[in-house]
């Protein structure tokens, strides 16, 4: 995992050295894109698409991954990474089963951060606000639209819930498999699409200077102001 000058100081296992090790490692490296913020739409979900797709063009994996933050049943925090599944004018979509801890959480305190981050571009966005669940027709045909493992993993229902052992899943797995084979349109009924609509989304360009650009979109009654916040 460690190679080079790094090795054999790790290898002690001190603290200190795992201290200097990440003091060591770089951030924003390479040839990072520039942002003129001044040029940007004036819709949020409008410069995410153009962003989403420049991350596509420069070859980033998985730029629609997103960490999902919540408020957990507890009061503290909880955050996990999360496919998104659509975005426009009304806000971000992902789905979850409404069983699962984020599920429980959201129904709970209906509200949640996104996070999006492309490393080699150096950036970042951060989407905030309210969430609420879309008709059960919608949910069931995202549901629908899964592969055949995602939805037979979905209607097992026991996400995050403790795993004896991986024979329990082997069989759990196996069992919904075949009632999805049997039943290609079985929809899980907890399968839900969300809507967060965005009170506030910032997008982040990191530079080697550390002049970073920020732009940030607040939303008010007749549509989005746009502002740059220091870095
Ligand atoms: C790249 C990536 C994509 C993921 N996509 C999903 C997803 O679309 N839906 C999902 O329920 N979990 C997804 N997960 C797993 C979640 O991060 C998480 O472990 C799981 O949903 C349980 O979260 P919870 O206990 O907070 O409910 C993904 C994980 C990674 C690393």
């Amino acid at each position: 995992m460690f190679s080079g000058p790094h090795r054999n100081r790790l290898q002690s296992g001190s603290m200190t050295d795992i201290k200097q090790y990440l003091r060591s490692l770089k951030v924003f490296e390479g040839d990072l894109p520039t942002f003129d913020a001044g040029a940007a739409p004036d819709r949020p979900d409008q410069l995410f698409v153009q962003w989403l797709k420049q991350a596509v063009a420069a070859g980033i994996r998985e730029p629609h991954a997103m960490t999902l933050s919540t408020l957990g049943v507890d009061g503290n925090p909880a955050a996990r990474v999360l496919i998104l599944k659509n975005v426009d004018g009304n806000g971000w979509q992902f789905a979850v089963h409404a069983g699962s801890p984020k599920g429980r959480e959201l129904l709970v305190h209906p509200a949640a951060a996104l996070t999006f981050h492309w490393r080699e571009q150096a950036r970042q966005v951060r989407v905030r606000g309210r969430v609420s669940a879309a008709p059960a027709q919608q949910s069931a045909a995202d549901f629908l639209a899964r592969p055949t493992g995602s939805r037979a993993e979905s209607l097992i229902g026991r996400q995050s819930q403790p795993l004896t052992g991986p024979e329990d899943l082997d069989r759990a797995s196996q069992e919904s498999r075949e009632r999805v084979d049997q039943q290609p349109d079985l929809v899980e009924p907890a399968w839900t699409l969300y809507t967060l609509k965005a009170e506030s989304v910032e997008f982040w360009q990191g530079d080697q200077e550390r002049k970073h650009v920020r732009l940030n979109f607040v939303r008010t009654e007749n549509g989005w102001e746009k502002g740059l916040l220091w870095p």
